[in-house]
């Protein structure tokens, strides 16, 4: 009995995965439509990741092997951030991060959270709210915000194109359409 319960679980978690991809989809056309929507959602997620504001590329690097700087973030010490190539978290953690963000250490950097609406009891970050947990511990904005579309879209590009990969030209040429000289270092 139990058992399936856990599988009926599983099945709408499932589902309630692939829906919204199958929705999309749908709204631009249907299945002949579905490539080419992938495609550009995925080049959407793109300039997002590089948009001023948004500024993942500045902590993450252009082909997401990660940046160090001696710059501070707003009030925290350094700005940097690991390389996304070698992430080992999966979609969902990805959304909850970015969407939530993470201070390190004693405030000696930070991943900045996205969503305005995150640590709230509408969108709790692992559980809890900004209530739960010391001022100090209590990421910094970023200063472009986005909205739940947005960070999935940027996840997708992430889990396309850095995740477990390297950048490819074909990225690269997209990412720098006016500067093809900087992929010739992939
Ligand atoms: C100010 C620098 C900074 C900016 C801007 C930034 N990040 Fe981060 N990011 C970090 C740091 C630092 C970590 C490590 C957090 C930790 O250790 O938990 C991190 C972690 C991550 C991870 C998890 C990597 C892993 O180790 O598995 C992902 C994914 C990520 N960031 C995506 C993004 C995206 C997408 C954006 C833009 C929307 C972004 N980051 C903007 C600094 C930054």
């Amino acid at each position: 009995m139990r058992a399936a319960t856990r599988r009926l679980t599983w099945l709408g978690l499932a589902l309630a995965l692939m829906l919204p991809g199958v929705a999309l989809a749908q709204a631009h056309g249907g299945a002949g439509g579905a490539q080419t929507n992938d495609a550009a959602r995925l080049e959407d997620g793109m300039r997002l990741y590089r948009a001023d504001g948004v500024d993942c590329e500045w902590c993450h690097g252009w082909h997401g092997l990660g940046r160090g700087h001696d710059f501070e973030y707003a009030d925290v010490q350094q700005a940097g951030g690991p390389a996304l190539s070698t992430s080992l978290l999966d979609r969902a953690a990805m959304i909850e991060l970015i969407s939530c963000g993470r201070i390190v250490g004693e405030r000696l950097m930070v991943m900045p959270q996205y969503r305005g609406d995150a640590w709230t009891a509408g969108l709790p970050c692992w559980g809890k709210t900004f209530a739960d947990i010391p001022i100090q511990e209590r990421p910094v904005h970023g200063k472009r915000q986005m909205n739940a579309r947005e960070i999935e879209a940027v996840v997708d590009y992430i889990l396309a194109v850095y995740r477990g990969k390297r950048m490819t030209l074909e990225w690269c040429l997209k990412y720098f359409p006016a500067s093809r000289g900087i992929c010739e270092t992939l």
